[in-house]
């Protein structure tokens, strides 16, 4: 069995505890490696070491545009390595082998575009008085924890070490219990590279068991946190007694709002993509369908049929839609669509299958659910899966009311010609991102991405995001003769 070690201040660790945690390959269910399950201790090295590399003058003295150069060879690394790093995420996550080549770019690319901009962080002078020149330096903050979750997890470790690192801080990343093995591919090309011991560390395990103690640490700056909203509160929470900065990415109950006069055949397209990436294990997905009531039944049988057409399987054989991640999420998405039959109406879908020669996986047909209440909690909380709800709406107002009438705002899509109808929405929408006429804008990497209300604080992505890892220090010299 392929062991996964961690890596601290430079030194591959193992097992001294002889405690390890399989890690499953979501598409037959079978183990393919291990990680070390990691403790309290194991943070603390990590947090010391960390800040000694820190504060040494072999960091400190890279130069902004070296840093810069060696995220851009480490983007080099992955585009020439493409189908190697593709494989692992395909393998780990579960999900379609084309779109693990989607997340492989994005990393690729999250690398170059922070590798750029490491030597372009600039501060503001700023007018104060004759005889006093008054700056703006942005430093580093020092030690950051990077707490990262399984769906897309080289993409989603790329986003925010690239920006870290770009602006001269040390990063201890902190991979899911599930899906180590990327993590573990960016350590060794880290190890293996000049990037001096202890700026880039790598610690497994279980949340508890180290996110906690991280996100706790005392000697930490910074924890960027992507995940449930439940385990965001407590990393909040746990970085308020040091006060310790967070960015949280918590997931949403993102909405597509489709008017009658919306391009169809885009509008359907739009809709299916945004709820069947990644088997709907998206904190973007578009879960919720809002739809002009009169346009409502002629759509929706359109998009039945675009969802029978939908192919399921494993992720190395490329259908639209692979499996769940494991029995956990698979469970509670089941219970829900369980819930969906007695409460509402399933128009699509609703059972689980099973693949021949991939018994092992658990996949979950494309399904759609009408019939709710709004204010049901299918309608207001993250299914997780495959799985689309759908409300009628009067008209914009209503759209609108709908469309922020759940505890999230992470991303909305609005589908109509009108272009008054469409910026009205675009302006009373209460999310961090909104796509008109598209959804997600093929996911570049340049747009700020976050959530209003509890879909998180602060942005990722662009250049927006190199703030999180910085600190504003003003100077001001005063200066007469
Ligand atoms: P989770 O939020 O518990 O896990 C995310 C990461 O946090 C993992 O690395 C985990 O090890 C770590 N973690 C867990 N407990 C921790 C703690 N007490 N302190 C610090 N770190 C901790 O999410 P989980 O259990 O994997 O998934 C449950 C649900 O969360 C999903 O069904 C989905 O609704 C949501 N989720 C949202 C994601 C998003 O993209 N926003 C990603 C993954 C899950
Ligand atoms: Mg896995």
């Amino acid at each position: 069995m392929k062991q996964i070690p961690m890596l601290i201040n430079g030194e591959w660790v193992g097992n001294e505890t002889n405690e390890w945690l399989p890690v499953f390959n979501p598409s037959n269910g079978q183990q393919i490696a291990e990680i070390v399950r990691g403790n309290k201790e194991h943070v603390n090295a990590a947090v010391a070491a960390a800040q000694v590399a820190y504060e040494r003058d072999e960091w400190k003295k890279v130069k902004p545009f070296e840093r810069g150069q060696l995220l851009i060879n480490l983007a080099n690394h992955i585009r020439e390595n493409a189908e190697q790093w593709s494989k692992l995420e395909c393998e780990d996550v579960g999900k379609p082998i084309s779109q693990a080549r989607a997340d492989v770019e994005a990393a690729a690319r999250y690398f170059e575009f922070y590798g750029g901009a490491a030597d372009k962080v600039m501060g503001d002078t700023i007018p104060i008085e004759e005889g006093i020149l008054n700056a703006t330096v942005l430093e580093p903050l020092g030690v950051t924890v990077h707490i990262i979750p399984w769906n897309y997890p080289l993409q989603i470790i790329s986003r925010s070490v690239a920006a870290a690192i770009a602006t001269g801080n040390a990063v201890i990343v902190k991979s899911a219990e599930d899906t180590p093995l990327t993590a573990h591919a960016l350590s060794e090309w880290f190890a293996a590279s000049n990037l001096p011991k202890g700026i880039f560390q790598h610690v497994t395990g279980i949340g508890p068991d180290v996110g906690g103690p991280l996100a706790s640490h005392p000697n930490i700056q910074h924890v960027t946190f992507t995940g449930s909203l439940k385990t965001g509160v407590s990393v909040m929470k746990a970085a308020a007694e040091n006060v310790v900065p967070v960015t949280l990415e918590l997931g949403g109950k993102s909405p597509n709002i489709v008017f009658a006069d919306a391009n169809e055949e885009r509008a359907l397209e739009g809709v299916v993509r945004a709820i069947i990436q990644n088997a709907g294990q998206t904190c973007s997905a578009g879960s919720r369908l809002l739809i002009e009531e009169g346009y409502k039944e002629e759509f929706l049988s359109k998009l039945t049929t675009k969802f029978n057409e939908l192919t399921i399987g494993p992720g190395s054989e490329d259908y639209d839609i692979g499996p769940i991640l494991n029995k956990r999420q698979y469970d509670q998405i089941m219970k829900k669509i369980e819930v969906a039959k007695s409460d509402g109406k399933i128009i699509s879908g609703g059972e689980a299958i099973t693949i021949d020669g991939y018994e092992g996986g658990f996949y979950i047909q494309p399904t759609i659910i009408d019939g709710l209440e709004h204010g049901h909690s299918l309608a207001q909380e993250e299914i997780f899966g495959p799985v689309l709800t759908v409300f009628p709406f009067k008209d914009v107002e209503e759209a609108i009311r709908l469309a922020n009438s759940t505890d999230y705002g992470l991303v909305a899509g609005i589908w109509t010609q009108n272009i008054d109808v469409a910026h009205y929405a675009a302006s009373k929408v209460k999310s961090g991102q909104v796509f008109i006429n598209n959804y997600g804008a093929a996911g570049g990497i340049q747009m700020p991405f976050g959530g209003y209300k509890k879909s998180g604080i602060g942005r990722e992505k662009g250049f927006v995001a190199l703030r999180n890892y910085t600190q504003i220090k003003n100077i001001a010299v005063k200066f007469s003769i």
